[in-house]
């Protein structure tokens, strides 16, 4: 029986870089990995124009959606059309601390409200769509696990399954959104302590996992692993994932044929967006590797001009000589 809830493997969603070009190339390295899209701000879900380019789902499928609100109505919008374009789940956002999130009273900040955090995931629920929460561990500076549970204890009352756990507090004022990945400490014994009186909610791990390896340990004791910048910054390691966590054989992809496949998927995109949205979920592969800044230099002319040819053939001899980290 297949298990709707199964989220061995995910890539955390990242404004900015989980854009639906993101995924096409995260599905080409990996069939089973679940995926999500950058968060959505509710308002932008339901109305803006350009909405297709932002919540396209491209047989991303297993893919979750984002979204950025607290506005009960908006919500329940937001999961009908989540459903409509085929997403698996909507994730509601409750861990971003920016400023500007916090001035729209949704992410981290709701952490405050716990009440209304319940009600807006009843109002995302529907028998077509799975919900579910991404939320820190705290608020401020020092850890309260009993802020925690009682926190986690009122938003199960809606009924919700799937919790992802980043295993920091979130500082609200004072560092960027930036430092909130760092700065505040980790800590997955919440995580642990709190899976135990909630056996039956599938609690995944977020926050710091910066290797295969130790995601896969990991994923021994918690229910799922959910990694951000290591994927963002390699996402080549994806093409791992189906052998190492899912025990699929017989995968023989090389990396030229994930370049070319790519490329074939952007190629007629080039009308309706940017060269470097498109090229974006690929140009960190050069980050870090000796020369790197004449190969980045040579992409970014290329930009400039337009010419898609000539960046594929530069992506295919980079991977050729295998010099992906
Ligand atoms: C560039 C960037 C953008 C992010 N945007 C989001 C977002 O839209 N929604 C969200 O819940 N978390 C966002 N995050 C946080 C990640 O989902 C994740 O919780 C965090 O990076 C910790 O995981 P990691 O240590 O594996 O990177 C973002 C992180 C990064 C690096």
């Amino acid at each position: 029986m297949v298990d709707i809830y199964n989220r061995k493997f995910c890539v955390a969603p990242m404004m900015g870089y989980t854009t639906p070009y993101a995924r096409k190339l995260y599905r080409i390295l990996s069939k089973k990995a679940f995926l999500f899209t950058e968060m959505i701000a509710s308002k932008s879900m339901i109305y803006s124009k350009n909405k297709d380019l932002i919540i396209e789902n491209d047989d991303h499928n297993p893919v979750a959606i984002q979204v950025g609100g607290s506005d009960l109505d908006d919500l329940k919008k937001c999961s009908v059309i989540a459903s409509n374009y085929n997403y698996n789940e909507i994730n509601l956002n409750v861990g971003c601390p920016s400023k500007a999130v916090q001035k729209g009273s949704f992410g981290a900040c709701l952490m405050k409200d716990k009440i209304l955090v319940r009600q807006c995931i009843e109002s995302l629920q529907s028998e077509k769509i799975i919900t579910s929460m991404k939320c820190r561990i705290g608020l401020g500076k020092e850890f309260n696990y009993d802020f925690f549970e009682e926190f986690i204890d009122e938003v199960i009352k809606s009924g919700i399954k799937l919790i992802y756990v980043h295993a920091r507090n979130a500082i609200l004022s004072g560092i960027s959104p930036k430092a909130n990945r760092t700065i505040p400490a980790l800590n997955y014994d919440f995580i642990i302590r709190i899976k135990k009186k909630y056996p039956h909610i599938n609690f995944i791990l977020n926050g710091g996992i910066d290797s295969l390896e130790k995601a896969k340990d990991l994923s021994n004791t918690f229910d799922g692993v959910m990694l951000g910048r290591l994927i963002q910054n390699n996402p080549f390691e994806l093409s791992k994932v189906d052998n190492y966590f899912f025990e699929e054989k017989n995968i023989v992809k090389s990396n030229e044929d994930i370049i070319s496949s790519y490329f074939q998927y952007i190629g007629p995109k080039i009308k309706i967006d940017s060269i470097f949205r498109l090229l974006s979920p690929l140009l960190s592969i050069f980050f870090g590797v000796p020369n790197s800044k004449s190969l980045k230099n040579e992409v970014n002319e290329c930009i400039k001009n337009g010419n898609l040819e000539l960046i594929e053939s530069i992506f295919l001899s980079f991977v050729k000589e295998k010099r992906l980290l």
